[in-house]
């Protein structure tokens, strides 16, 4: 939710940040902008749209400098226009780009009103321009005039900061959202994510919240917000150029789909023995800990949230364990009840996501005797503050996710989770099942992939769709759901799902000819009761698709378009019936022409509340 780069070098950094923001676009990519200081000067150039619109302006004036800052938006405050894109400057002394959100900016707007400033934009960041301006008057070091800025913020806030009157110097500072200091030889940069700078460098410091750090070419200083020196260790990050690419693919989320056995593999690998699932692979404390678990509260946004809602199935059902799982949006607002020795898991792609985070963070402050046993993070982004919050972490080792629409970090956090239910499970033999399903994943999938033709000929007949309801029963209901946002989210067709059984109680009055009803139906428990479902669908002259098992007895005719599955174990369902719904909506958006990686109003990463 808005990328931000950052260089001071001995050479000209506007392909560096040019190349950052590229990298950076799925945090935002309503518009974009940079400013570098050159020969005394601070030249600042905006654009509305992505990124190649920055590029294209400063191709036709190109605007070297060796010391920089850049900026893709995500806008929270003020529409999408140039004016307000970022950086916003102040006096043409101060340039600053953020990430965040400054929940007091009104009250600070009008003082610096009242002292002479004027604005130009209708966002929360201009006063952090001008609050540090207003403090370099006062002292000539810049990294004392945003210490004192910042004691004045109030909400969520990365900042990188550059003056004119300091041609080598780059402040920036984290609080909330996520920061990173890349290490090069002669050359120091910032950056929302590693992904950024990885053309530049492979050596990084993880900013910590409160850590100020100053940057020149050749050195780097971390301080608290007081001034008093921190030391962090620069780690070297594991990450490839090529990982952070398409690779010949058409778009990062066919890739990604395309990943997903590898990905899955990668998941499972060090966490099971020949016949049993290692708790000992997230943490040399876990199996004592995960052996006092009575309950489990599973708290997440979004895709991730369809996860948690996959594993209650898991989790009550094979390791029994009451498990209850909720909006990280709404948790921490009604004061949930904590059962006795219950552990808290956050599930999320980025791990910063700030609804989540936040309601980590509520978790972990209640009242002690009131709380939880444990917090897991189970995350995607090693490094990211979930992870660096939580007692205990799962990696859901999927490699970077780019498109927005989340696809294999999806499926490896539901792997994830049933990991976690094996481990919790104190029957060994159900355990040893459990563990030779688990490694028949790879192939599942990967079958599955083979139905890509035939669903790109579906994508066709949705079109010229408006609506579609998605329909499964038991684990499958929160994989009809994700398969609806899946669809909503890049191919902007309205999309519901609903518990095949619950269809009959409203919305089969929707259900007509022009209403496409998508199920999945894989051979278990639910199967007889999905079929009757589906008859209810075609008796009223709905037109059902149906992803079945190929022994489901469910067969083309007439309104049914059946495409037959491999047959997969109960367990590995969810998973192996996730990927035709996410290439059906890749294949819908594609017939469709809109922006697949980079739907209109998202953003990756979702670091504002
Ligand atoms: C999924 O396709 C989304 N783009 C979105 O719902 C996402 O899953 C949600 O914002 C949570 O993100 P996280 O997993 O990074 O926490």
């Amino acid at each position: 939710m808005c990328g931000i780069v950052g260089a001071s070098a001995q050479r000209n950094v506007e392909p560096i940040l040019l190349e950052g923001l590229r990298r950076l676009e799925y945090r935002g990519y309503d518009s974009a902008g940079m400013a570098l200081v050159n020969g005394g000067v601070l030249d600042r150039t905006r654009a509305v749209g992505k990124v190649q619109a920055l590029a294209d302006k400063l191709e036709a004036e190109p605007r070297p400098g060796t010391l920089g800052v850049a900026h893709t938006r995500w806008a929270t405050h003020g529409g999408v226009s140039e004016i307000n894109a970022h950086p916003h400057t102040s006096a043409d002394r101060v340039a600053v780009v953020h990430n965040g959100i400054i929940e007091n900016f009104e009250s600070l707007k009008q003082r610096l009103i009242e002292a002479g400033y004027a604005f130009t934009s209708q966002t929360d960041t201009e006063v952090v321009a001008h609050l540090i301006e207003s403090y370099l008057d006062d002292s000539a070091d810049l990294a004392e005039a945003v210490r004192r800025a910042v004691a004045e913020l109030h909400g969520a806030y990365a900042l990188a900061v550059v003056s004119r009157d300091d041609p080598q110097t780059l402040v920036a500072t984290r609080s909330g959202s996520p920061l990173v200091l890349g290490v090069g030889i002669g050359e120091h940069f910032v950056a929302s994510d590693v992904a950024a700078l990885l053309p530049v460098t492979r050596n990084f410091v993880y900013l910590e919240e409160g850590d100020l750090v100053v940057i020149t070419p050749d050195t780097f200083a971390i301080t608290d917000l007081h001034g008093a020196p921190i030391e962090r260790p620069v780690k070297e990050s594991g990450l490839s150029i090529s990982a952070t690419e398409k690779g010949g693919y058409r778009h990062f989320m066919l890739k990604e789909i395309y990943e997903q056995p590898q990905a899955l593999t990668d998941t499972w690998q060090g966490r099971l023995s020949v016949d049993d699932i290692l708790a000992s692979s997230i943490g040399t404390d876990a199996e004592a800990l995960l052996s006092q678990v009575e309950a489990i509260h599973i708290v997440a946004c979004g895709t991730s949230y369809h996860a948690g809602l996959v594993a209650r199935y898991w989790l009550e059902a094979m390791a029994r364990i009451p498990c209850n799982v909720e909006l990280a949006s709404e948790y921490r607002y009604r004061n949930p009840v904590v059962p006795k020795n219950c552990l808290f898991v956050t599930l999320s792609q980025s791990g910063e996501t700030a609804d989540t985070l936040a309601a980590l963070r509520y978790a972990k402050d209640l009242p002690q005797g009131q709380g939880y046993l444990a917090t897991l993070a189970v995350c995607n982004k090693p490094e990211s503050s979930l992870t660096r919050e939580s007692d205990l972490v799962m990696m859901t080792r999927a490699g970077p996710e780019i498109g927005v629409a989340s696809t294999k970090a999806f499926t490896t956090q539901l792997l994830c989770l049933l990991l976690l239910t094996g481990m919790l499970d104190r029957d060994a033999q159900k355990r040893g099942h459990l563990a030779a399903d688990i490694r028949k994943i790879h192939t599942a999938v990967s079958q599955v992939l083979e139905l890509d033709d035939a669903i790109r000929h579906l994508a066709e007949e949705f079109v010229d769709k408006q609506h579609a309801l998605f329909l499964g029963r038991g684990p499958m209901y929160p994989i009809a759901m994700e398969g609806a946002l899946k669809l909503k989210e890049i191919s902007y067709l309205h999309a519901e799902a609903y518990a095949a059984g619950e269809l009959k109680h409203g919305p089969l009055a929707l259900v007509d000819e022009n209403m496409p009803v998508i199920a999945v139906a894989p051979k278990n428990d639910w199967l007889e009761k999905v079929k009757s479902n589906l008859q209810e669908v075609s008796a009223r002259g709905g037109k059902l698709y149906v992803f079945a098992d190929a022994d489901a007895g469910l067969n083309t005719g007439p309104g049914m378009t059946v495409l037959d599955m491999p047959h997969v174990d109960d367990t590995l369902a969810p998973i192996a019936y996730t990927v035709p719904l996410q290439l059906l909506a890749y294949h819908v958006a594609v017939a469709k022409g809109t922006d697949v990686d980079q739907p209109r109003n998202l953003a990756k990463s979702v670091t504002v509340e």
